[in-house]
């Protein structure tokens, strides 16, 4: 769609990739409505990018919404139908990193709650008046990790895999009816959506990092070309490849990132001192990973 055509609802406005995002989508003509928790923050965020991007007043609107909660949505939804949104960007998400047996039930819960579960619950809220509006997008900001399992994030890729599992199947569920639904996924981004230890992991096993910029760049040229599906950076497009065609073939690349996750020990300390085990490392694995 041409950005001066698109009336977008973007949550997760107020992160590191928010920001940049709605930055990028209002400079390039869109009109915006800015969705995350802190009226604080929003309201900082609309003024700074009308100060930057002259004209632009009339093209921004913030909402506050949690999106874990029911009434919030409820009056998002009512007031991006009346303002007439047409393209909706979910990229509001929480992270998750550690071993398995070190994330407790509720963060389980919120994970999936907030990074799959919303923005199931908001399209669907939403899709009676997308249909209406003739020609639609529904971007689902994604991860690299909704592609490729990693260890250290078995709830955080299952969460990504649903999402991109989700947005699969409404695409084609939705083909012919003018209403596109994309993912866009990311590889490691830096924002404060990654902690000490994240980056701790990333150092160990040669990840490279993003900018926001970058990652709000992809998003800007997905809703022009409608791309199904857009992952950023190399060697994650090839191993996104090769592990949507045969993923076993990559089971054994990961020892790296494997022994980088912190694990409990008896006195209840997380270490990474894990025992390398013999062998060499796979091409995947000793040129980053995938986030
Ligand atoms: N950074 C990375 O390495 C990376 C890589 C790949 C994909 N991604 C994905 O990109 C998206 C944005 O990440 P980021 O790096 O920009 O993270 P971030 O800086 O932590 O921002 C997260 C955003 O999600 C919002 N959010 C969290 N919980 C919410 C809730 N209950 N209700 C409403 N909004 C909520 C936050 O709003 P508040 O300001 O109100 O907290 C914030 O706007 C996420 O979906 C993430 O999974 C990130």
């Amino acid at each position: 769609m041409n950005p001066s055509d698109a009336r977008i609802v973007l949550t997760g406005a107020t992160g590191g990739i928010g920001r940049e995002t709605a930055a990028a989508f209002i400079g390039a003509g869109a009109s915006v409505l800015l969705v995350g928790r802190s009226a604080a923050q929003l309201s900082a965020l609309s003024r700074s990018i009308q100060a930057t991007a002259t004209g632009t007043a009339a093209h921004i609107k913030w909402q506050v919404a949690d999106l874990g909660e029911a009434a919030p949505v409820d009056e998002l939804v009512a007031v991006a139908t009346e303002w007439r949104c047409n393209v909706l960007v979910h990229a509001a998400g929480v992270p998750c990193f550690g071993a398995l047996e070190t994330v407790d039930a509720e963060t389980m819960r919120r994970v999936l709650d907030i990074n799959l579960l919303a923005p199931m619950r908001l399209t669907q809220a939403l899709l009676p008046h997308l249909r209406a509006q003739g020609r639609a997008q529904v971007i689902c900001l994604g991860s690299a990790l909704g592609r490729i399992g990693l260890p250290g994030f078995s709830i955080y890729s299952a969460s990504k895999f649903g999402l991109r599992g989700f947005a699969e199947a409404l695409r084609r569920e939705l083909s012919g009816t003018g209403i596109r639904v994309q993912y866009v996924g990311p590889r490691s981004t830096r924002t404060s959506f990654n902690n000490a230890a994240v980056e701790a992991y990333n150092a160990a096993t040669g990840t490279a990092m993003d900018s926001p910029r970058r990652v709000a760049e992809a998003l800007l040229r997905s809703l022009q070309d409608g791309a199904a599906e857009r992952f950023i950076g190399f060697p994650e497009r090839l191993a996104v490849r090769i592990n949507g065609a045969v993923p076993t073939l990559l089971d054994g690349s990961f020892d790296k990132h494997r022994r980088s996750v912190p694990l409990p020990s008896a006195d209840g300390a997380l270490s990474t001192q894990r025992s390398a085990p013999p062998g060499v490392s796979s091409p995947i694995e000793s040129s980053g990973v995938p986030r």
